[in-house]
């Protein structure tokens, strides 16, 4: 028996960008697209249109870009939003429109103050007006788990009568267990007379922590598109993570046979880029993308798998793009080495992008005598090429138990050298003053500083993530060097470049 295809319809710059402190900036969303669309994800939900004029040029630029998945916008039962995303849309090779409104009583009652009869005739509206722009037409039911079955029933049915072409049943609030939501599809399967018209899919969110189980036995009963998000993010404990379902399905196809487009060598690049986006690092233990999920620690372990692989392990971290690369760079590597390590790594860097990051490479290698894959990895999470009214010059830092800590640093500003000197509690709050004595940015808050060492070793790099907030607007800088305060330093202006650039918006 052949295996079943699976849609795989990613939400990371939907769902997943509009969950706290995940926010990205247009020049990161395409860098995510990009590594979508080459990976093989079916279709890409590239943001809401309607939200801002951020977002409807977000969709935009996706549209312009990706080359093979179909863009999807998302929508409310509105025309308007209709018109914002068929117009964000309209470079895309392919486009989806997707439209959406709450089916549950609670909801309806609620947050739509909208009667059932109501709802039905704006789905019927909002799915014809939306057919209008294009043939891929998704509707959703939210908060499906909570609905009732009959009335769900018939939502399903007007919006296929209306042209809908997919149909998605969320776990909005990750409320469901694995055979309820199962049966959930076996229900709309048996009883909605049209919907052998549309493709079924899940959309699943981890409250509970059972998104992945649910999604499972959504395409288990029926349902052949998943909606998920890399690293599982998205609102509150996230949404499926595309990694889990996809591997789930790859390791256990005697269970599960079904196969998608993807290109599982990718999740780690995937993975690892969207956590120097944004921010939020995965959890060791996390499956398939965390740093422990596939060491072996333990004696018992560590022996069963020098004897058999298979003993401990269910797949092979190669199977997920972990490569224990042979080449190992240091001090002499030269451009082609370094172009093949990165190459190997999965990263495609334009020639600006490429040069700077060979500088840096160089300037690592002087000061460490091996540099490994996850060193050249935190240098190209670094974001200091992208922005650059500031630019890092250098620093000197007095440190130690006899204060004051001082911070001498010296920055380009538009082009200009320019010097000072401050004293803190401690280096790296006289290094933050310094910068703010030269570039005063007094209504800016510090929402997070982190370090942690990239490898192990005291020769170690430090990788800094800096978050600030200013008015509502939120920015990250990361770095990585040798020296935690020049990291410190580096990721704090990058962070600073980022918000002007917003606030010149
Ligand atoms: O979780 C949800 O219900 C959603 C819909 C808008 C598809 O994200
Ligand atoms: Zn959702």
């Amino acid at each position: 028996m052949g295996k079943d295809r699976i849609i795989i319809f990613d939400t990371t710059l939907r769902d997943g960008e509009q969950s706290p402190g995940c926010s990205m900036h247009l020049e990161e969303k395409l860098c995510m697209a990009e590594i979508l669309d080459r990976m093989g994800v079916d279709v890409i939900e590239a943001g809401f249109p309607i939200a801002s004029q951020g977002d409807f040029e977000s969709v935009q630029e996706v549209a312009k870009r990706v080359k093979n998945a179909a863009v999807a916008g998302l929508c409310r039962a509105k025309t308007a939003d209709i018109e914002a995303s068929a117009e964000a849309l309209k470079p895309a090779k392919r486009r989806r429109i997707h439209t959406f409104i709450s089916t549950s009583p609670l909801h309806m009652q609620f947050k739509l103050q909208m009667s059932p009869e109501a709802v039905l005739e704006a789905i019927a509206e909002s799915v014809a007006t939306a057919r209008k722009f294009t043939d891929d037409v998704e509707w959703s039911a939210e908060d499906a788990t909570r609905t009732e079955d009959d009335f769900l029933c018939r939502c399903v049915e007007t919006a296929i009568k209306a042209g809908a072409t997919t149909i998605n049943l969320p776990d909005t609030v990750g409320y469901s267990i694995p055979e309820e939501y199962a049966a959930m599809f076996t229900l709309v399967l048996n009883h909605v007379p049209n919907i052998d018209r549309a493709v079924l899919s899940v959309h699943c969110h981890n409250d509970l922590g059972l998104a992945a189980a649910n999604s499972l036995a959504g395409i288990t009963a029926g349902a052949r598109q998943m909606e998920c998000t890399v690293n599982g993010i998205g609102e509150r404990a996230g949404n499926a993570a595309m990694e889990e379902l996809v591997m789930a399905m790859r390791t256990r196809p005697d269970k599960l046979p079904f196969e998608t487009g993807i290109d599982t060598a990718m999740i780690t690049i995937a993975s690892r880029t969207l956590s120097s986006i944004t921010g939020f690092s995965v959890q060791p233990n996390k499956a398939i993308v965390g740093a422990n999920a596939f060491a072996h620690e333990s004696g018992i372990h560590q022996d069963g798998m020098l004897k058999n692989q298979k003993t401990y392990e269910i797949m092979t971290p190669e199977s997920v793009g972990l490569h224990k690369s042979e080449l190992v760079l240091g001090k002499h590597s030269g451009r082609h080495a370094f172009k093949k390590k990165i190459e190997d790594l999965g990263y495609q860097l334009g020639d600006n992008a490429f040069q700077e990051i060979f500088k840096r490479f160089k300037d690592l290698a002087d000061r460490k005598k091996t540099v490994f894959d996850e060193d050249i990895i935190a240098l190209l999470g670094d974001d200091g090429t992208l922005y650059e009214r500031i630019k890092f010059d250098s620093l000197r830092v007095q440190a130690g138990s006899e204060g004051p800590q001082t911070a001498t640093l010296f920055l380009l500003v538009d082009g200009k050298k320019v010097e000072t000197e401050a004293t803190g509690n401690g280096p790296i709050d006289a290094i933050f003053m310094a910068i703010s004595n030269i570039f005063p940015h007094p209504d800016a808050n510090l929402l997070l500083y982190q370090v942690h060492a990239v490898t192990g070793g005291t020769d170690a790099q430090a990788s800094v993530t800096v978050k600030l907030e200013e008015n509502g607007i939120t920015v990250m800088g990361q770095s990585a060097d040798v020296d935690t305060m020049v990291a410190s330093a580096r990721a704090y202006i990058y962070a600073l470049n980022k918000l002007l650039k917003k606030r010149e918006k």
